[in-house]
């Protein structure tokens, strides 16, 4: 096996382009099926959702629109805790059909900070994608609609996930190597 070294730490690799390829085919098919006449608006999580999100909406063949959004947690005063900033949620999401896109779901606390956002703008219907979960990690009851992988709570880089901003060029998913 061809372990890969980003920063200090080494990868090994886990899952294969042919694997995501046909794992998302799959979740488009079923995607395809539920969002006839529907006009779905497609959002993606920015910075790890955007290969995932460019390979499954090229497969999407219903009419259907995308946009992005960035979350940044950022640690406000003692008394507020974390505070999470929307960057690029700039159109109304009224009385549409969302497909949120992310990457991956670790204990869930971005997906679960960001929906009141969302249904707060009276959207018709929610369906939540992500490529990856950590059923481990996940410390939020989240309606997650479909999922790629679940995964075992070890961390992993590539295809759009990074480790401190490096790997996520590399085509498939790689994950930390057990020693480290
Ligand atoms: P959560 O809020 O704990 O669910 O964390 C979600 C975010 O943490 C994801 O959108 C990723 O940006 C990041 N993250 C969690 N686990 C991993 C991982 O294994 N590799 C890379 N990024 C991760
Ligand atoms: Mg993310």
């Amino acid at each position: 096996m061809t372990s890969i070294q980003l920063l200090d730490k080494r990868f090994v690799p886990f899952i294969t382009e042919e694997m995501l390829e046909q794992r998302i085919s799959e979740i488009a098919t079923k995607l395809n099926e539920q969002l006839v006449d529907k006009k779905p608006l497609f959002l993606a999580i920015l910075n790890g959702s955007f290969l995932f999100a460019a390979d499954l909406f090229r497969k999407i063949d219903v009419d259907a629109e995308i946009t992005f959004v960035k979350l940044a947690s950022y640690q406000g005063t003692k008394s507020t805790g974390q505070v999470l900033t929307t960057i690029g949620l700039d159109r109304s999401l009224a009385d549409r059909h969302l497909v949120l896109v992310e990457d991956i779901i670790d204990s869930g606390k971005t997906m679960h900070d960001f929906l009141p956002q969302l249904h707060a703008q009276g959207i018709a219907s929610l369906t939540i994608v992500s490529l990856l979960t950590k059923p481990e990690a996940i410390r939020y009851s989240l309606p997650i609609d479909i999922v790629g992988f679940e995964i075992d709570n070890r961390f992993v880089v590539g295809y759009g996930l990074d480790y401190d901003g490096f790997g996520r060029n590399i085509p498939c998913i790689y994950q930390l190597a057990e020693e480290d």
